[in-house]
């Protein structure tokens, strides 16, 4: 297929970093065994608990007519659209909208953009939602309320000052103004999407909310800003039919979880950089953090061994980084993986005119174009890490579009199943996150016998110094 994404490990290899930095060929052979096991177990388990997002390709034709005929009201009745979101609810959105839409989207007039403009409010500080309604006209203005549980604090309490904002700014017409997407049965977001009739989409079950921006929780904004989904979903489709197989080199997901596995486990790697060399590819960094840290930064095995595993995610961008963090990553430790995002063709062509002809080392740029000058700086930075030893692979697509686009983000969401299963963790839960969570909740009063416990347990603490407090 001429559309398809490409994994390039070459600069994994010891072939070319040698033995001491590179992984060589016979450590994914012996892995190899464990790797089949991984796939099988993956495969095994499509569809059935929190492997539902494997599904998520071929199972949602209703679902996409549905979007596609809200989408089509929405376009039709608002100038823009709010997703309110958090996690896995809000970081699909914006980094699918960044990569298929026009990188100054919400700047573009109307009769330019492919829809509404898009907002993705994904943090609670005050004066972020204070300059969201700077911007906006609430009377033409859609919100999505996005989340799984349909009870996190931060989504539930901008949807109540979205409400009342609402309420005083159209009256009883502020339900057509609120799409809801949500658990079926789960929290509380359903009760009152459908006390109020809200449109309301499911987020079907074993779609946690970092595997789930290929369900309505991505799709109803990216079809409402005018992008395939349909595309996306092919794209998801092409991936998983290359997953299919357990021969390790020719599955490209089950292959980057035995390097990124062999990297972390074997060889102390333990920072996982990713860095476009693609604008409209800068958020995917994002996305890709949450589902790399969140699913495999685990303290326990399934079988309740105690472990410390995962790899740091680092967003970069390139060549913006190459100025701020690359001298790190080509002489400081060796501790990372710098896997980039590329592509053969950019969807716009910038030529270099002629000028500074007096200036031998600026006119040297003259008759070429930005697109020949990122492809060599990229080409130039995987040379700097080659010489300096330290890891890097590449991904390239042959141009962002949705069916690649859809193909990258169901890429990673297999490595990262692959990868919890090579360590023997629960990849789809969150325990970690929970302790924060009940400790705000304690510190913000909530009176459930779970805080109050909490407030009790928080007293403990010893007091803060005040030598330590400058
Ligand atoms: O991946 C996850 O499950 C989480 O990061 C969630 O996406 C995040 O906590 C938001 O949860 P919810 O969609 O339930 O509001």
């Amino acid at each position: 297929m001429e559309n398809r994404i490409r994994l390039d490990v070459n600069h994994m290899m010891a072939d070319f970093l040698g033995m001491q930095y590179g992984i060589e060929r016979a450590s994914v052979d012996a892995l190899e065994p464990a790797l089949k096991r991984a796939q099988a177990a993956v495969e095994g388990k499509r569809g059935q608990g929190w492997l539902g997002w494997m599904e998520l390709p071929y199972n949602q034709e209703q679902v996409v007519e549905k979007i596609e005929k809200v989408a089509a009201r929405v376009r039709a009745e608002f100038d823009t659209l709010v997703v309110l979101g958090i996690g896995g609810s809000a970081l699909g959105p914006s980094a699918v909208q960044q990569a298929l839409n026009h990188l100054r989207y919400n700047d573009l007039p109307k009769e330019k953009r492919n829809g509404p403009k898009l907002y993705v409010e994904d943090n609670i500080d005050p004066e972020r939602m204070a300059s969201l309604l700077d911007v906006i006209d609430l009377k033409t203005t859609c919100f999505n309320v996005i989340t799984k549980s349909g009870a996190t604090a931060e989504t539930m309490s901008q949807y109540l000052i979205i409400l009342d904002a609402l309420k005083k700014a159209v009256g009883d017409d502020y339900a057509r103004h609120i799409i809801a997407t949500t658990d079926a049965k789960k929290g509380n977001l359903i009760k009152i999407a459908q006390k109020e009739g809200y449109d309301t989409f499911i987020i079907p079950d074993g779609v946690g909310g970092r595997f789930s921006e290929l369900c309505p929780v991505g799709l109803v904004a990216a079809a409402c800003c005018g992008i395939d989904i349909r595309g996306l979903l092919k794209g998801a489709a092409d991936m998983d039919q290359r997953c299919k197989t357990d021969e390790v080199w020719k599955n490209p997901a089950l292959l980057d979880a035995g390097l990124m596995y062999i990297a972390m486990q074997e060889m102390d790697i333990n920072i996982s950089v990713m860095m476009p060399y693609v604008d409209s590819l800068k958020l995917m960094a994002d996305w890709y953090a949450q589902l790399w840290a969140e699913s495999l930064g685990k303290n326990v095995t399934r079988k309740g061994m105690a472990v410390n595993v995962g790899q740091t995610p680092v967003k970069t961008l390139g060549v913006t980084d190459q100025h701020s963090q690359l001298q790190l990553y080509t002489e400081g430790p060796y501790d990372k993986v710098i896997t980039f995002l590329a592509v053969d063709e950019y969807r716009n062509e910038t030529p270099i005119p002629e000028g500074c002809e007096d200036i031998p080392d600026v006119h040297f740029l003259c008759g070429k174009s930005h697109n020949q000058l990122i492809q060599a700086e990229r080409q130039g930075t995987e040379y700097a890490l080659y010489k300096s030893g330290r890891m890097s692979q590449t991904i390239t697509l042959p141009k962002v579009n949705a069916e690649t686009v859809g193909q990258l983000l169901y890429f990673f969401e297999m490595v990262t199943a692959y990868t919890g299963e090579l360590l023997d963790i629960d990849a789809f839960n969150q325990p970690g996150v929970e302790e924060s969570k009940i400790a705000s909740y304690a510190v913000l009063g909530h009176s459930a016998e779970k805080y109050t416990a909490k407030r009790e347990e928080m007293k403990n603490r010893p007091e803060r110094k005040a030598d330590y407090v400058l």
